[in-house]
């Protein structure tokens, strides 16, 4: 009984603390704020500069459920104020307030309620939008509302407006409602007026009932090597069938979807076709295809099953209108002739910082093939966790998968990937042609491996799992043999995994003063007297590491026929021929090249001048608290030169391809992940795939906004699936 007493009323006490009023977030300390569960917040001006109140709510307070903002002045919910604040149930909002910004509540998913008081006169883009469990919504006066401020609310049923005049929307201001099930109440001598106005007139209509549109010219990223408009219309009704060999069942299956979610195709009774076939004279290049389309049908033609895929991908884009629910009804003739400039367009994910569940993975990789990207990078392990499954080591994820936290960020981001979860995810890929790669760092960034067995490093030391950004002075021992047969072993099991060409190594930022590792441990001490190598000055532990490189690379290559990927650093003088090195330093892309030019290497470009798309694209834009990214706007990704002014020699001898990286440090949730990364990765496709004659930013610009909103669209949608 007292037992139960005690419990009870520390159990009150631990309410009251988790439930806080106060003037401004200042007041509460970090565990005050991870522990918060409901916050009334008081303050007459709430800051919303860089840590911004909002930013903390969001970002450092993943145990509150609700938030009340009525004590507050206020006059702004700043843009991306709350985005993606997944635990939020409950909101009040300042009656002061006037705007509320862009992307402001986005997939803000655990809100059923919300009022929006009389005193907004602006919600601005998307700020509504995907608020998924939202089932009431009332507007007490008469906002302007802006593009799919309130787009995929699927369950939502009531809205209540008490304006007699429609507020001002957008045509897809509600792109996604369920309109059937919704009851929209306003004030009776209005219904009318609601009936006709812009926007609001979709309320009124069946959603399940598609529009139909003509395409008059078709918009494509990345931009074809060529593409002539003919005269003429093919009537998509004509289409009746898609015919393609056996080799094609995948893409013929992709065609069907493809035709069936965005066209008015008449399977089986139009008389045309789209046909698909294999043609190896096109072109050297496995990835070139033409595509024509013509007033009887379309046919696709690729050097291999991947070139027709691309081919189908562009005629997706060329189907493919910025409105849910409305279906291509004709396009203009034309004929296409494609190939990409370079062999790998890749994006770089990290899951080990913040863990990427498998379905938003599926999600990742459909949108990438969309822009021709072939091959995804996934960063399974770092000092902060490790995510595969390595049966000979079980440790490493029972123990090195789980996390409780990134700087100030107090998240649950355990998780694991299973090698049987991870088999089918790749099997996933090679249907969207795209190539998953794994990678595991090495001789750095290893502290969650070095945890979990702690032999793995110099003097076997404890090493805890990192909760903070930064570069870890703890490396693999390359003195000791158990290094080898652990990387032995992973890399076995990996390359029964991952049937990718490729394993990536890692190798960055093991330089000085990290490399004080290697100084005074006697394992890496008797191997450099066995090697020969000069105990001079730190350098030497350089040669450490190539020793150590090279014989991982023997193995990868002997034992697996994989060709090792690594990060660049300049110290590394030799890179081992046929090897793949990425430029990745800001201001060293140039020596990288020259490296690789020497050493008879492959060179992949992701300088972070162009390519770091986990930088904010724009000053204050999220994540606006970071260690002190530099801004990466999209004309800055979009002006990247593949071949960085070495000219036609380089490019057909040395360039492999381009990378584009989001390391999650500061993405906590999977709806940053796409908001960092698109448009930039559409632009980093476009330097990847288009030649440079073909390529003008005004005019990419342009084509880049139809294909945010198109994405946009339907990300809200297949979110809600
Ligand atoms: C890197 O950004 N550390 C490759
Ligand atoms: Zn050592």
């Amino acid at each position: 009984m007292k037992t139960h007493l005690l419990s009870s009323l520390l159990f009150l006490f631990s309410l009251s603390l988790s439930a806080q009023t106060i003037g401004t977030m200042q007041e509460l300390s970090a565990q005050q704020k991870a522990a918060a569960t409901s916050i009334t917040l008081r303050g007459v001006q709430l800051p919303t500069g860089w840590n911004s109140d909002f930013r903390q709510l969001r970002d450092c307070c993943p145990r509150l459920t609700e938030l009340n903002l009525s004590g507050c002045r206020n006059r702004e919910l700043p843009t991306n104020a709350l985005f993606s604040a997944h635990h939020l149930r409950r909101l009040v909002l300042p009656d002061s307030l006037e705007r509320i910004g862009k992307a402001a509540l986005y997939a803000c998913d655990g809100i059923e309620e919300l009022v929006i008081p009389a005193s907004v006169v602006r919600i601005d883009d998307s700020a509504l939008a995907g608020m998924r469990a939202l089932r009431r919504l009332t507007i007490l006066g008469c906002p302007e509302m802006g593009e799919m401020a309130l787009a995929g609310l699927t369950d939502l049923r009531e809205i209540v407006v008490q304006s007699p005049i429609p507020p001002r929307c957008a045509a897809n201001t509600f792109a996604g409602l369920q309109s059937q099930q919704i009851q929209l109440t306003v004030p009776r001598s209005a219904r009318r007026a609601y009936r006709q106005a812009e926007g609001w007139r979709t309320l009124f209509i069946n959603a399940s009932k598609k529009h139909t549109q003509d395409v008059d010219s078709v918009q494509i990223i990345p931009i074809p090597q060529s593409l002539t408009y003919d005269d003429g219309r093919l009537e998509m009704a004509q289409i009746g069938k898609v015919v393609a060999c056996d080799a094609l069942n995948n893409e013929r299956d992709h065609a069907q979807t493809i035709l069936n979610r965005l066209s008015t195709w008449r399977p089986g009774k139009g008389k045309g076709i789209l046909q698909l076939e294999l043609d190896a004279t096109i072109s050297a290049s496995p990835e070139a295809y033409t595509l024509q389309v013509t007033p009887n049908g379309i046919v696709i033609r690729g050097v291999t099953p991947t070139a027709v895929f691309w081919g189908l991908m562009t005629l997706e884009q060329m189907l493919t209108t910025s409105c849910a629910n409305t279906l291509t009804a004709s396009l203009p003739t034309l004929h296409i002739e494609d190939a990409p400039r370079t062999q790998l367009r890749e994006l770089m994910i990290d899951p080990a910082r913040i863990f990427i569940p498998l379905a938003e993975l599926r999600l990742f990789v459909v949108e990438m093939a969309r822009y021709k990207l072939n091959a995804l990078h996934l960063h399974l392990v770092d000092d902060q966790a490790w995510r595969i499954e390595i049966k000979a080591y079980p440790r490493l994820t029972e123990i090195g998968s789980k996390r409780t936290g990134m700087d100030d960020m107090p998240l649950d981001i355990s998780g694991y990937y299973t090698q049987e979860e991870m088999r089918e995810f790749v099997q996933f890929a090679a249907r969207y042609h795209v190539e998953v790669i794994p990678e595991i760092e090495m001789p750095g960034h290893e502290v969650a491996a070095i945890h979990c067995y702690p032999q793995l490093t110099c003097g076997a030391r404890e090493v805890p799992i990192r909760t903070t950004c930064g570069v870890s002075n703890e490396l693999l021992c390359p003195g000791e043999e158990f290094v080898y047969e652990f990387l032995g072993n992973v890399f076995r099991e990996l390359s029964e995994v991952f049937p990718s060409r490729y394993i990536h190594l890692g190798g960055d930022e093991a330089g000085n003063p990290a490399l004080d590792c290697w100084t005074h441990c006697e394992k890496c001490e008797a191997l450099k007297a066995k090697l020969g190598i000069p105990l001079s000055d730190r350098s030497e532990n350089w040669r450490l590491q190539e020793y150590l490189f090279n014989r991982v690379i023997d193995t990868l290559r002997t034992c697996y026929g994989k060709t090792p990927m690594f990060w660049y650093e300049t110290d590394f003088k030799r890179i081992p021929e046929g090897c793949i090195t990425f430029a990745w330093r800001h201001g060293l892309t140039a020596a990288a090249i020259r490296a690789a030019q020497e050493n008879g290497a492959h060179i992949m470009l992701c300088p972070g001048e162009h390519c770091y798309l986990d930088y904010p694209a724009a000053p204050g834009d999220m994540p606006e608290v970071n260690w002190g990214m530099p801004v990466t706007s999209l004309e800055q990704t979009y002006r990247l030169d593949p071949s960085w002014g070495f000219g036609e020699s380089f490019e057909q001898h040395h360039l492999f391809g381009v990378a584009g990286t989001l390391w999650s440090e500061c993405i906590p949730t999977p709806e940053r992940l796409f908001y960092m990364t698109y448009p930039r990765a559409m632009a980093l496709a476009e330097a990847g795939w288009s030649p440079k004659s073909r390529r003008q930013w005004p005019d990419f610009q342009q084509r880049s906004t139809f294909h945010l909103r198109a994405l946009f669209i339907r990300r809200l949608l297949d979110a809600s699936r």
